[in-house]
């Protein structure tokens, strides 16, 4: 237990693990997270219902998968400190938008628009931000729809609004992702300029790939089955 709350502090913090204010603020930050993870329970059964529901219409699936996952401890206080804001939970809580997040992959880009709408058209979904990165890639390459959404969600007695940052991409967009990313957090990778522009064109590949499987699609649907 001490190690693992001494893991989450960056080496230079020097901290009490026993003092009464550390584990309370230990206790406060356990709760903060519960809170996130049920936010992103909420927001992943909602994607499931809609999911469910379109695929009983048209015979497929629009989302193929949800990743969903909460900041862990170190990376939050490393963003804190980043950003030059407070180390507290109400810090957390006001600055953070991307503590608790959730990543639905689509088949289609048509999908990830059907499914942002409705999402977002809900009642108790206040849409706070959203980047839309496929109708304006990044420089690099990348593309996805990104909201940052705030739900309520109701416990023993009260209820708090949690945010939760969103992202929608196709399977293609998200394998480039993945191995954009992993490029990020490698040390001594050879010839990086080069990388990065093969990187950018296989996301032109996949831009055109996504586009081109949309329109087949679109054109398998319009005949009679
Ligand atoms: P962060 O503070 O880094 O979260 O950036 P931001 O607040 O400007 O938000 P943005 O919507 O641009 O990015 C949020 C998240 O999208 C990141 O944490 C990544 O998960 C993902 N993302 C954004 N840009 C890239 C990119 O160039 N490559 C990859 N692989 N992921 C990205
Ligand atoms: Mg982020």
């Amino acid at each position: 237990m001490e190690n693992e709350l001494q893991k989450s502090f960056p080496e230079r913090m020097i901290i009490d693990v026993h003092s009464p204010e550390t584990l309370k603020m230990f206790s406060n930050f356990q709760q903060v997270m519960m809170m996130y993870n049920c936010a992103i329970k909420e927001v992943r059964t909602k994607f499931e219902v809609l999911n469910d529901e379109l695929s009983t219409m048209n015979n497929r699936n629009p989302i193929e998968m949800i990743k969903s996952r909460v900041k862990k401890p170190d990376s939050i206080v490393n963003k804190l400190m980043r950003r030059g804001y407070p180390l507290n939970i109400v810090s957390v809580l006001e600055n953070l938008n991307d503590v608790a997040g959730v990543r639905v992959i689509c088949s289609f880009v048509d999908d990830i628009y059907k499914i942002a709408s409705m999402f977002s058209a809900q009642d108790d979904v206040t849409v706070l931000e959203v980047k839309d990165y496929i109708k304006h890639p990044k420089e690099n390459g990348y593309r996805s729809y990104h909201m940052i959404v705030e739900v309520p969600v109701f416990f023993s007695n009260e209820k708090q609004n949690i945010k939760v940052e969103v992202q929608l991409r196709t399977i293609a967009m998200d394998f480039w992702a993945s191995l954009e990313h992993t490029m990020k957090y490698k040390k001594n990778v050879e010839n990086p300029d080069a990388i990065a522009m093969e990187l950018k064109e296989c996301a032109d590949l996949i831009t055109k790939a996504d586009f081109k499987m949309q329109e087949i699609n679109n054109r398998i649907n319009k005949s009679v089955s």
